[in-house]
């Protein structure tokens, strides 16, 4: 296994070594996600290293993980952001990424928004529709500073990933066709306030194939040609984030194809090539920890309820997603000796973290470790059956630290109680 696979497979190396996470369980309680921050930083060069010799930057996507410290490392190899709120913008500043490295995505963008993010001075808005464009003039207009944008063009093209995170074909609320971009371009182009000096695209999350992505950034890099030609000023490709990992043992893209079919596409254009990576970057990188309170036999069924639940880690019951489930003590899956569902205490039947997953016999007590959860995990957490949100925990050089404590009933109620 070369070391790009390594990384890339759900296990238990690194600083996720199996006396390290039982030492993180000991310590800080579960449920509890745990982070290797000397893999997030490999991750980063390795997509990082893919552009080098062109003009590139990584937007790290923060939906995908936004603990500040995970930032704050990522700030620290020179990445940049890809915010979709003005709360991640804020983020992102906070842990020291710099502003003109920041860019500004997502569909629904409110005035005050699009505002705070001009006076900022952040790298672009990825402009999603021709109402928000006219917006984002009018806010440009009040200010008296002109916006830099970037317009999400969708190139209908199928990423043959799971429809709720396929967003670039034409039934998908994304980007505009490639029709309205050009007049949108036009537009953008006379207007005084805006700046059109970027394009996007972004097809979905979860992609295992190049052939979607090279199709697209085919598409776009046709259409930049045509702008290019009517002299606007396109200096920033945006690439989109997406690029899938392994959660079990199946094929993921090469980065070195990736960032080849890219450039390929972008033959003899000089443009800045801008990458927002989330998954990819943190996915592999992360663990969530819990602990067996009980186990129980319904009808043939054996079930083994544990501490952490759907509220902690929402991806298994959304999208039916699969996560590696090993027991620290034992995580040799060929030890296996009972196949059970592994479910959390919340009062809902799609309350699983896996379901028919072989293990070890496992005792009350007893730490499993959900794999390739560092992407989507925290960040889409949620306080259902006011369940405080867990503790997150970094690992570095073998050393941990609680990067997030672990919320009590206090903070649940904090904006409430008043009220009573
Ligand atoms: N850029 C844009 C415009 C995006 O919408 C996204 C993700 C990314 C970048 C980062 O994508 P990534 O590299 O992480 O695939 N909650 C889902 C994933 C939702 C992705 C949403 N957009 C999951 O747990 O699988």
């Amino acid at each position: 296994m070369n070391n790009t696979e390594e990384l890339n497979t759900p296990q238990l190396s690194g600083n996720f070594k199996k006396e390290l996470l039982q030492e993180a369980a000991d310590r800080f309680n579960t449920p509890l996600y745990v982070y290797d921050l000397d893999r997030i930083q490999k991750r980063f060069n390795e997509l990082k290293q893919a552009f080098s010799g062109r003009k590139a930057l990584v937007c790290y996507a923060l939906k995908a993980n936004s603990n500040l410290s995970v930032i704050k490392k990522l700030a620290s190899l020179e990445s940049g952001a890809d915010c979709v709120s003005l709360g991640e913008i804020k983020r992102a500043i906070m842990a020291g990424i710099p502003k003109y490295k920041i860019i500004y995505s997502g569909v629904g963008k409110q005035d005050c928004e699009i505002k705070e993010a001009i006076k900022l001075g952040i790298l672009f808005i990825n402009v999603e529709g021709k109402e928000e464009m006219l917006r984002i003039e009018a806010c440009s207009k009040e200010l008296g500073i002109p916006a830099r944008v970037s317009i999400r063009v969708n190139p209908d093209i199928d990423p043959q990933t799971h429809p709720y995170i396929s967003t670039g074909l034409k039934e998908n609320k994304f980007g505009v066709s490639i029709e309205e971009a050009k007049g949108m371009y036009l537009y953008a182009h006379n207007a005084k306030f805006l700046e059109p000096i970027g394009i996007h695209f972004h097809i979905g999350s979860q992609i295992t194939k190049l052939k979607p992505i090279a199709e697209s950034a085919q598409k776009i890099a046709q259409l930049t040609r045509s702008l290019l030609a009517l002299k606007i000023g396109i200096k920033f490709f945006d690439i989109g984030g997406g690029i899938g990992i392994a959660y079990s043992k199946e094929n993921t893209i090469d980065l070195y194809d990736y960032a080849q079919a890219i450039l390929e596409e972008l033959r003899g254009l000089d443009v800045t090539i801008v990458c927002e990576p989330g998954r990819f970057i943190v996915g592999n990188s992360g663990v969530f920890l819990t602990k067996v309170l009980y186990q129980k036999e319904n009808q043939g069924k054996h079930f083994v309820i544990v501490d952490g639940a759907m509220n902690d880690l929402i991806r298994p019951s959304l999208y039916e997603a699969y996560h590696q489930i090993l027991s620290l003590k034992n995580p040799n899956a060929e030890s296996a000796s009972y196949q059970v569902d592994i479910v959390g205490p919340i009062c809902e039947s799609g309350d699983y973290l896996g379901k028919n997953i072989s293990l070890p016999l496992l005792e009350q007590g007893d730490i499993l470790a959900i794999l390739s959860a560092g992407a989507y995990g925290f960040s889409m957490a949620s306080n259902y059956n006011t369940r405080p949100r867990c503790a997150e925990v970094a690992i570095e050089g073998g050393e941990m630290r609680l990067v997030r404590k672990r919320e009590c009933f206090e903070d649940l109620i904090a904006l409430e109680k008043e009220y009573l």
